[in-house]
């Protein structure tokens, strides 16, 4: 059985301020909700704040990026040392909008998926294909080459507990969800090529997140798929009883 994970991917929005209120409001109305593993990655100047505000609860706190390099002279970077050290158990990788903005490969998606393992980190790696590569077919093609190039050389031993997330750039930010079918389809697509570079049994134990356009209205329907494992929430996660609610999900 793999247990849902419902992340919430905070982007720049949020001051520590404005961190801590959220979790205060947040965290009494997912207690005891156990059923889903919840993880939030707020901006890093706002880490310290939401890793102090939600100890000893049940949501864990992930950073958005990192460098592959422990230390260096790489001016306005943070290391997996540093983000490990400010309690954080999670970092994001790979996300549409750094591949997009920052120049993100898959090269580099690779040397950070090997980092955040070596550091113990639960790496959320996104993948997902744009419009233009979907209206030319070229779906499986791109989410195939994401991951041989981002698992490239990692282990089913070492990759243990790696989580992926389909997100298809269409559908982020745009209230453009993917129907359950779509995302089920390319899950599906996942996993096999996850079998094929990590084995089967590695792969049926893989989570594998949707994320584009989650929100409360959506996110029972989405979750009963049963090759969806999670959602990673963008816009609807910035309000505490959006996020709830999607956190609690019908299940049907
Ligand atoms: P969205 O973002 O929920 O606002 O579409 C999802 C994401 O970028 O992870």
């Amino acid at each position: 059985m793999r247990k849902p994970l419902i992340a919430a991917n905070w982007k720049m929005y949020k001051t520590p301020e404005q961190t801590v209120a959220f979790f205060t409001a947040f965290l009494p109305l997912v207690a005891g909700h156990h059923r889903d593993s919840i993880a939030i990655f707020p901006s890093a100047t706002s880490l310290p704040a939401a890793v102090k505000v939600a100890h000893g609860s049940n949501a864990a706190v992930g950073c958005q990026n990192m460098h592959w390099l422990d230390e260096g002279a790489y001016t306005g970077e943070t290391s997996a040392p540093m983000v490990t050290a400010v309690g954080c158990t999670y970092i994001l990788i790979g996300h549409s909008e750094r591949r997009q903005y920052c120049g993100e490969t898959d090269e580099i998606v690779n040397r950070k998926l090997h980092t955040a393992l070596k550091h113990k980190l639960i790496p959320l790696v996104c993948v997902g294909e744009t419009d233009a590569e979907r209206e030319a077919g070229h779906t499986e093609q791109v989410l195939r080459r994401q991951l041989e190039q981002g698992l490239l050389n990692v282990s089913h031993e070492q990759a243990g507990p790696m989580v992926l997330a389909y997100e298809p750039v269409w559908a982020i930010g745009t209230g453009k969800t993917a129907t359950p079918q779509v995302a089920a389809e390319a899950h599906l697509f996942i996993r096999d090529e996850v079998a094929r570079l990590l084995g089967r049994s590695f792969a049926s134990n893989l989570r594998i997140l949707y994320g584009g356009s989650v929100k409360p209205e959506n996110a029972s329907v989405l979750m009963n798929e049963p090759e969806i494992d999670g959602a990673l929430v963008g816009g609807a996660s910035l309000d505490p009883q959006s996020f709830a609610k999607i956190v609690k999900y019908a299940a049907t």
